[in-house]
């Protein structure tokens, strides 16, 4: 079986990618499969036809252009099946404002406003949180402790991204858990509970080791374990998630709150999704084997 890992990509997030993709390629390739990694930068397009020769494409990208279904739907048109969720769920999950109309009703939301201009003013009071609508990894995101840090943070992220959202901080126990799609059986795989050294879960905490305390599984009674396994499914299910995703989210007196959906979770060395699935009995290379298992096309030929 011939499998290309698409990797790299052209967004904020492609160190992140070029890790996890290697990871991924790696693993195919002990497992036995013809695998090939292939780097999507701007020259993509050009070979994008040569995917055609593969039975299945892995796509490890983060971010733009890789996470958000653009890719998906290039791989939709030329007809090769493909592990993850489809064009407009990859396309919703990448873009909180989208998820949030989604999700709020169904399961609870930080309460939030959307920014296209520099404020020093929250109507969610101090400390307060910014980050990009459509971004990952941390990237953009800050805590604002007055109004002076809001302005300072909203007047430079608003120099790289059209519009953020403004939130209430949520300060609670930090919880992130993966599902995975096992031969048709949705898993949820233990919840992890993350403890940056940093005020915040930020890029250096996601990727330097050691800089994140993971707490595996995390120490839930079992009716708040019941809550965040539920809300967990719910968004899940709302977003239209397939394959396999992850979801982020704060638990703070007996409420889980939703942060995101990430419908390509990152798969490198200090990755939640590998953590999560080591506790619940699948190695790396089992994991990567039960994600491609899941490839498929989502949208039907005529
Ligand atoms: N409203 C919030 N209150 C407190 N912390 C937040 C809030 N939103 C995000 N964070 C923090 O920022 C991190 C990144 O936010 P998230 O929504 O998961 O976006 P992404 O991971 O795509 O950058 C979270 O893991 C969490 O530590
Ligand atoms: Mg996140």
């Amino acid at each position: 079986m011939k499998v290309a890992v698409l990797y790299g990509g052209v967004s904020r997030e492609r160190e992140v990618s070029l890790r996890g993709g290697k990871r991924v390629f790696e693993a195919l390739k002990k497992l036995g499969y013809e695998a090939t990694l292939i780097d999507v930068n701007w020259d993509f397009l050009k070979n994008a036809w040569k995917l055609k020769g593969f039975d299945v494409i892995f796509p490890m990208l983060h971010g733009a252009f890789g996470e958000d279904g653009t890719v998906q739907g290039i791989l939709e048109y030329l007809g090769v099946p493909y592990v993850g969720s489809g064009v407009q769920e990859s396309a919703i999950c990448f873009d909180k404002l989208r998820s949030y109309q989604i999700l709020s009703g169904t399961v609870s939301i930080p309460k939030y406003r959307v920014i296209h201009k520099p404020t020093s003013e929250s109507p969610f009071g101090f400390p307060c949180f910014i980050k990009p609508r459509r971004e990952g990894s941390s990237i953009g995101a800050h805590i604002c402790h007055d109004p002076d840090e809001l302005l300072r943070y909203s007047e430079r992220e608003l120099q790289s991204y059209s519009e953020l959202l403004l939130m209430e901080y949520l300060k609670g126990r930090e919880l992130t858990i993966s599902v995975v799609d096992v031969d048709g059986r949705i898993v949820v795989l233990p919840i992890l509970e993350l403890r940056p050294s940093k005020e915040f879960y930020d890029y250096e905490a996601k990727y330097t080791a050691g800089m994140t305390e993971f707490i595996l599984p995390a120490p839930l009674d079992k009716s708040l374990e019941k809550i965040v396994i539920e809300t967990t499914l719910t968004a899940y299910r709302s977003l239209g998630c397939q394959s396999f995703a992850r979801i982020d989210g704060i638990l703070k007196d007996g409420i889980f709150y939703v942060l995101e959906a990430n419908s390509i979770p990152g798969m490198t060395e200090t990755s939640d999704l590998p953590a999560s699935a080591r506790a619940g009995g699948y190695s790396f290379d089992e994991l990567v084997e039960v994600i491609l298992r899941s490839a498929s096309l989502k949208i039907p030929r005529l």
